[in-house]
């Protein structure tokens, strides 16, 4: 069955009727731009064929009640009428109740809803299968509550002070902002001050393909979270609002105020700002080469000097990169600490490449890699 038949089985086994709308919200792939949404910076991901499906429909009182079809249809009800706290005996519970809460904080009045959840986003992968839950659910309550002027820049928001505040990572607007705004065909460039957003259509001949590295992000969110701090700590010593705010000469001239590892951590988002905005150009004029060597720039980056990325990951990039040559390129995409690798080469090559890593690559665990082509898509939307 596929994921959007799981959300309406959910759905209709929970409670005996068919769904009145399906929401599908996508994950998200960053082609460039790691690190640098919350630094008030630029970011080049793509929404992805993969996402959350939702099947909804409003009920006559004010209860909020989540069928989840991947946790064996495990439910979240509650009042909206009530104060909105999560459910520690419920894993999922807080990415449900928080936007229900970012809702509240807003003003914005919420009726009732019936929804069934089904995801096919490689959880843990980095590919934002809880942004893509978040905008989706945002989508949903706007429907059932007549909440008709929101716009698809509001459900990001919505959904990225969920997060911040509810489910607690300190997460930037990048991948709520991909997966509520994406246009098929075309990655986003978005300038996250801003918050304009630039659709930068893919050209034909290129493929995008995700290779998940099967090591999993742990610690991950402790791990974010100090490097954002760390970023901060920096801009404030430099007076700035933002590290957007600065270049590199600007950055080394400063270098002797600033502790080395702050440095560093700063250096990577300085220069991937300008590989970020360099790449776009790149993608934009089908220059495979120039953007596969600032994807490479990219990764030594997150690398040496923002140090998130670990030794089977980089391995892992390097194949690709070896194997790819000078006709596109791989880093590592996302958070960090393992998740996913994306590379980016001809159509032509990717069946020699895909099976170059079959025969070459194996996860943690001895496995084959999960591995993705990527389609452009479009962002949140009601299907019917
Ligand atoms: C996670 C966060 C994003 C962004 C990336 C790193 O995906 O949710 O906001 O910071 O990491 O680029």
């Amino acid at each position: 069955m596929n994921t959007k038949d799981r959300a309406i089985a959910a759905f209709e086994a929970q409670f005996g009727r068919a769904p009145s709308a399906i929401i599908f919200a996508p994950g998200r792939v960053n082609l460039i731009g790691e690190h640098t949404d919350y630094n008030d910076g630029f970011v080049l991901p793509m929404a992805i064929q993969y996402g959350t499906y939702l099947a909804i429909a409003p009920r006559d009182d004010s209860q909020f009640c989540a069928v989840a079809a991947d946790f064996d249809g495990q439910v979240d009800s509650f009042a909206l009428d009530d104060a909105i706290v999560p459910n520690p005996q419920i894993s999922w519970s807080a990415h449900i109740r928080g936007i229900a809460h970012s809702y509240r904080q807003r003003g914005l009045a919420l009726s009732g809803i019936n929804v069934a959840i089904a995801g096919d986003v490689p959880a843990g992968a980095g590919l934002s299968s809880s942004a893509s839950l978040g905008v989706g659910l945002s989508v949903a309550l706007a429907h059932v509550s007549g909440q008709n002027t929101l716009t698809a820049t509001d459900h990001a928001l919505i959904a990225q002070q969920s997060e911040n505040a509810f489910v607690g990572t300190a997460c930037g607007i990048m991948d709520q902002l991909v997966s509520a705004r994406a246009e098929a065909g075309a990655a986003l460039m978005i300038d996250c001050r801003s918050l304009e957003t630039t659709p930068v259509t893919m050209p034909n001949d290129l493929s995008v393909l995700i290779v998940h590295s099967g090591v999993e992000r742990e610690l991950a969110d402790s791990a974010y979270n100090e490097r954002r701090e760390q970023c901060e700590n920096v801009a404030k010593a430099m007076n700035v609002p933002a590290l957007r705010d600065i270049n590199i000469e600007q950055l080394e001239a400063a270098q002797n105020k600033i502790p080395d590892i702050a440095f560093r951590r700063a250096r990577h988002v300085v220069t991937e700002n300008a590989r970020t905005l360099a790449a776009a150009q790149a993608f934009k004029d089908g220059n495979h080469q120039q953007l596969g060597e600032l994807m490479g720039q990219s990764h030594l980056s997150m690398r040496d000097d923002f140090a998130i990325t670990t030794p089977k990951v980089d391995a892992l990039v390097a194949l690709l990169q070896q194997a790819i040559g000078k006709h596109g390129g791989a880093r590592m995409t996302g958070g960090g600490f393992g998740g996913c690798v994306v590379a980016i080469m001809p159509q032509s090559l990717l069946p020699s490449i895909m099976q170059h890593v079959e025969t070459h690559y194996q996860t943690p665990k001895g496995a084959k890699p999960l591995m993705i082509a990527a389609t452009p898509s479009s962002g949140a939307d009601l299907l019917s």
